[in-house]
């Protein structure tokens, strides 16, 4: 495994992808864009902070990348689109720096609330100013957060015990959390009109973008304070300049920029603000803790384990996705069979009874579109780009988790919309972790999903299975296993041979010919 780790991650953090056979450089000068694109052809991980832009051109020239690790929150510096479509799994490490950023936030508060940096700077220029530099208290002032997540509860815990007041706007969280955090979450009007400080930890998203402009900032109580610790592009900065600059905003503390580096933003020309180059996570601790974390879950993924803290993908707790391991590998054996059965797949709805019922699905449901796509595109499928691609396809899927309807244990019901009308599968697994396909369109059979199938659909009368045996005797071929399904004596059954090797295509073709059969299928699954 080559793994490159970039942004001056920290060497220590990322001791556990130092394994026998893999190979880790660790780059400290800084990449551009084309020299990324020309050198990242034979990685299989990439590890970065916020510098790099893993663009979508870096993506695609990545031929052997399989997971790229953000060491830190934001991952807005990659592509992930890009990554997605490729099936490259793209991980962060959202714990590590909290503390950081939270400590940061309340440093540039205080900062800005008692002209910490001026009185530093007039001092150290001969100057003993204290008439100028009078600040306010922090104590029953109404500190406005948006966003509750984990540096917004974070600074809220800090801000009580400076016996602030805080008000929350989070559309995500309920009010029942928020009371917890003895936030009291209001509508964002309320919170700009409200706040005497107001803090921003959201991520910055198409819906996020100038959450604060010319208008929001117009709303705000005269005289308010704005820290802005998350990202740049949250706040519109001309507007911001603006409203500093007229003295409706009294101060603003701001650690990042719409460009960064922010060597051009128009706050560098106002007086009543605190920067800062991006240094909320820029502690010892956050920075060991980022690349341990990163690192650990790049080396269990490419150990063959899930990645947590996937962002792309859905995070399932290691001891859940135990659990759910045998129905993953019999879903992914039905989604191929499925494919194997008919081509023009619009729709497709997996039905979950039985002891599935109370699981987590989605993983096994994401499986059966990776079995099935496995045989119908070109791509690499993976379960980061299964349900991607199946979207792109046009394929519809619907889940449904149905009670206990049947005589299993646990069962998947897959039904598939087809150019050949509606072709059903399902599977149950048996004690101890043994997979069965227990039905086909509706004929119930009990048959072990692996290697080499025949599933012929005829009439239930005497001669046509013998007559199927004798041709695979002549053909050499060996019948391993054979089930026959039928609703009623002499009416439709289904018959699935597992044999130990393929059959020839003029073998099929015979089989077919066989009065009574309806259309024979040959089926490979893997083992
Ligand atoms: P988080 O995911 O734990 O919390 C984000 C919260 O924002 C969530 O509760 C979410 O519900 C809320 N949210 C999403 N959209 C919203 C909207 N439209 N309005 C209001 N709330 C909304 O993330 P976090 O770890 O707390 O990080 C918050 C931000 O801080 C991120 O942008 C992250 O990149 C940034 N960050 C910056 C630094 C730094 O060095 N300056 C360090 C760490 C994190
Ligand atoms: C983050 O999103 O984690 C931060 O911006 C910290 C960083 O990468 O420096």
């Amino acid at each position: 495994m080559k793994i490159l780790v970039l942004d001056g991650v920290k060497e220590a953090g990322v001791a556990a992808l130092r394994r026998p056979g893999w190979q880790v450089e660790v780059i400290s000068e800084r990449w551009s864009e084309a020299e990324l694109i020309s050198r990242i052809g034979d990685y299989d991980a990439l590890i970065v902070r916020s510098a790099t832009k893993v663009t979508a051109p870096v993506i695609e020239a990545a031929r052997s990348l399989k997971v790229i690790g953000r060491a830190g929150v934001g991952v807005d510096n990659i592509d992930l689109e890009a990554a997605t479509r490729r099936g490259i799994v793209v991980v962060n490490a959202p714990d590590g720096n909290t503390i950081a950023a939270a400590e940061h936030s309340l440093a540039l508060m205080l900062a800005l609330a008692r002209n910490i940096p001026q009185g530093d700077a007039g001092l150290k220029q001969g100057r003993w100013e204290r008439k100028h530099l009078v600040g306010v208290e922090l104590k029953q002032k109404t500190l406005g957060i948006l966003g509750l997540g984990r540096i917004g509860s974070a600074v809220a815990r800090r801000a009580q015990a400076f016996d602030m007041i805080c008000l929350g706007y989070d559309p995500y969280i309920s009010a029942e959390q928020a009371d917890r955090l003895g936030v009291e979450l209001v509508p964002l009007k309320t919170l700009l009109e409200r706040s005497d400080f107001l803090t921003i930890h959201m991520p910055l998203t198409n819906d996020t973008r100038h959450l604060l402009d010319a208008k929001a900032l117009a709303l705000m109580k005269p005289g308010v304070r704005i820290i802005n610790v998350a990202r740049g592009g949250l706040i519109d900065e001309a507007a911001l300049a603006e409203a500093l600059k007229t003295g409706r905003i009294a101060g603003a503390a701001v650690d990042v920029f719409e460009e960064e580096p922010a060597i051009s933003s128009p706050l560098l020309d106002c007086p009543n603000v605190v920067l800062t180059p991006h240094l909320g996570a820029s502690t010892e601790e956050a920075q060991l803790h980022v690349a341990v974390d990163v690192a650990e879950a790049i080396a269990n993924f490419l150990a063959g384990g899930l990645p947590n803290n996937a962002v792309n993908m859905a995070t399932i707790a290691p001891e859940i996705m135990e659990k759910l391991a045998p129905y993953v590998e019999l879903a992914e054996k039905l989604g191929s069979f499925l494919a194997q059965m008919a081509g023009g797949i619009g729709r497709l709805r997996v039905t979950y009874s039985g002891a599935l019922v109370d699981l987590q699905t989605g993983p096994i449901t994401t499986s059966v579109l990776k079995g099935l796509l496995e045989r119908i595109v070109d791509d690499h499928v993976n379960l980061v780009n299964a349900d991607y691609l199946a979207k792109r396809r046009g394929i519809k899927v619907e889940t449904v988790h149905r009670g206990n309807g049947d005589d299993y244990h646990n069962r998947i019901g897959v039904e598939a919309e087809t150019a050949e009308g509606l072709v059903t599968v399902a599977g149950s697994v048996f004690q101890p972790d043994s997979p069965r396909i227990v039905e086909i369109n509706g004929y119930r059979v009990d048959a072990v999903p692996t290697g080499h199938m025949l599933v012929a659909p005829h009439q239930d009368r005497p001669g046509i299975i013998g007559k199927v045996g004798t041709l695979m005797g002549q053909a050499g071929i060996n019948i391993a296993t054979m089930q026959v399904g039928r609703k009623t004596q002499g009416g439709q059954a289904v018959m699935v041979l597992g044999t130990d090797a393929p059959l020839s295509p003029d073998l099929l073709d015979a089989i077919c010919q066989i009065e009574g059969i309806q259309g024979a299928k040959q089926v490979v699954l893997a083992r």
